[in-house]
Order: structure tokens, then sequence, then C-alpha cells
């Protein structure tokens, strides 16, 4: 049975799960004006949902948000949660085996027409529908921690998800005020979590031979590329890196997939028709921007972010 409810009428959330990130999607719905319902199997679960929601106010007043602008209610049971859900978010722990039963636990509770979505990192929804009577309403609903605060949401159904619930899904989640990303095909770890991963592999291989330090690596990502990232992602900072050539520029330039190994992480050989996706995609991306139109966007979105970082920062500047 494809999902009917209408995502922009959806009112009443279940957030099942709460954790880290899915009491930070409790506070993210709460402060978005949603009836949400929420469990958690533990005896200490609805005192870590406050302690959660507690702690995410500051920066949700500061947001200007109202943290309680809709009604929590701490259900007694995963089916009480679940009975009259019209979009449920479940943020168990990442165990295949355990999402495979819990999701089609879930199933089992909700309306058939509600879409349930899973806050999994990495999993396929593939292969964690496989339990449920109603896989075709499931799809992954990838948050990014603070899930209150992190606007990103990558949207990725399974082979038996009908057709359209990634679209509801994502039509819910942008009027829960998400970024979203709804992803055509299926990856383990989608976009986000490959794109950390590898970074990640490079520094454990950088620490493990010597070659740099923790604290270099977090002040090297923190204070260089980790700034223009948060304005306009890799691709586009690179376009501006080719000069008034853009992307096509830099690729001639930099020979930028098949130059020095500075990474472990080889590069697919670059043919014309990788070439031509990259100019492609930075061109659409930058929607007619010239690379000095774009620039100067870049830098006065790094000085309000450098000055926002200084302002909020410890005197003693502690972290980075
Ligand atoms: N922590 C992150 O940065 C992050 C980011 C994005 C996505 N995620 C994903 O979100 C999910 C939750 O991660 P987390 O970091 O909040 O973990 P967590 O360990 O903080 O919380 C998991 C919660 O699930 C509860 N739980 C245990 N068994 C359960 C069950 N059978 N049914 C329902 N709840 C159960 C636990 O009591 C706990 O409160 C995982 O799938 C994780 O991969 C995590």
């Amino acid at each position: 049975m494809t999902p009917q409810v209408d995502p922009n009428a959806v009112r009443n959330v279940t957030c099942i799960g709460c954790g880290v990130i899915g009491a930070g999607w409790v506070a993210h719905f709460l402060a978005r004006g949603f009836a949400v319902t929420a469990w958690d199997p533990s005896p200490e679960g609805e005192a870590t949902l406050r302690h959660i929601i507690t702690a995410a106010r500051p920066a949700l007043i500061d947001l200007g948000l109202d943290p309680e602008a809709g009604q929590l209610t701490y259900a007694p049971t995963l089916a009480a949660a679940c009975a009259a859900a019209e979009f449920v978010q479940e943020s168990a722990p990442e165990r295949l085996d355990l999402k495979i039963e819990l999701l089609a636990e879930i199933d089992r509770a909700t309306p058939p027409t509600t879409i349930i979505a899973s806050s999994t990192s990495g999993f396929l929804m593939n292969d964690m529908q496989a339990g449920a009577a109603h896989p075709e309403r499931m799809v992954v609903g990838h948050p990014f921690n603070p899930p209150y605060l992190l606007p990103l949401v990558e949207v990725v159904g399974g082979k038996k998800t009908a057709p359209g619930v990634v679209d509801r899904a994502t039509a819910f989640y942008e009027a829960a005020g998400k970024t979203v990303i709804p992803m055509a095909r299926e990856v383990p770890g989608f976009i986000a979590d490959r794109l950390q991963q590898a970074i990640w592999h490079e520094a454990l291989h950088m620490i493990e031979a010597g070659e740099a330090t923790v604290a270099e690596i977090d002040k090297a990502i923190a204070a260089g590329p980790g700034l223009r990232w948060a304005i306009m992602g890799h691709c586009l900072t690179f376009h501006l890196a080719g000069g008034e050539g853009g992307m096509a520029h830099f690729l001639e330039h930099f020979d930028a997939a098949t130059g020095a190994p500075w990474t472990r992480l080889a590069a697919p050989e670059m043919t014309p028709e990788l070439e031509q996706a990259l100019i492609t995609g930075c061109d659409d991306a930058a929607g007619g921007r010239s690379v000095a139109e774009l620039t100067e966007h870049r830098d006065r979105c790094l000085v309000a972010l450098m000055r926002a970082l200084e302002a909020a920062r410890a005197p003693d500047g502690a972290i980075p």
C-alpha cells in the first residue's frame, strides 16, 4: 500500500530510539511545531531524551525557534508510539539484525500508509526492509549530528520502496525545515558519510605513518578547507581554484585526478565523460554566476563564518 498521507499535512511524528540522534530528532521536530511521540526500550530512555532536549534548548532559541512549539508524549510501548503516527523516524543502534527486526515491528504497529524512515548511517534500506510486510513505505532518512541544527538529510529507498515515497519523504523533511538530498540510487554510506570516511581513512594512514598528528589533521581541516566546504562544497570550491576558466581550466592545470599521489585513495581514470560531468555539474551549481561573482560570494561568507566562529569560541581558544 503506497503511503497516502500528504507530506505537508503531517502533524504527528513518532521517534523510535532516543539516544543522541533520536533525541536530537525529537528536539528538532518539537521546535518545528510537531506533535512528537517518542519511545525507547531503555529504562533510562525518557531521562536521556529529556536531558538531550534540555541541552538543545539554548541553540534552538539562538536560531530563533521555540523549543516548545510542539507537544511531546513519551509512549509506554513501541505499539502505542506508532499507533497514530503520520511519519516515523527510527534511530536505534547501528546493527543490521536489530534494524531488520525493529523495522518489521514498527511496520506491524504503524498505519500502512505512513512513511517509516531510518536514521541509519550507512545500511541499505534494501537490506533493512527485508522483514517488513509493507516495505514499500520505507526509506532511509539519514541526518547529521546534531539533527536539531545540521540541515542535511539524505533520503533513499530500497528495491521494495514504492515509486514516489522518496519524494514524499523529501517533501515532509523540507516542510520540517531540512535540506534534503533525495538519492536516485542506493549506495552504502550514502553521500556525506562516504566523503567523511575517505578523509577519515587518509587521516588514519597519516597518523599511523607518523606523517601528521591528530591536532595537525584537525587544524588543517578546521582552519582550511572546512571553512570553504561550509559555503559551497568541494567541487564548486575547486571550480573557483581554476580562475576564470573554472573547472575546465582546473582539470587541465592541476591534472586533478591523475596528479601526484597525495592520498592513498586511488582516483578513477579521468575519462572525457567524468571530465564533462564535473564541468557541467559546476556550471549547473554556479547557476549563471561568474567565477568573479562566486569568489565575491565565497569571500563574504568566509568573513561572516570566521567572525561568527571568533565570537562563539571560548576565550581560551581551546577548541579549534
Ligand atoms: N551519532 C551520529 O553521529 C549519527 C549520525 C547520523 C546517523 N546516526 C545513526 O542514528 C542511529 C542511532 O544512533 P545514535 O548515535 O543515536 O545511537 P545511541 O546509542 O546514542 O542511541 C541509540 C538508542 O536506541 C535505543 N535502542 C536500543 N535498542 C533499541 C531497539 N530495539 N529499538 C529502539 N531503540 C533501541 C537505545 O536505548 C538508545 O537510546 C544509528 O543508526 C546511527 O548509525 C548516528
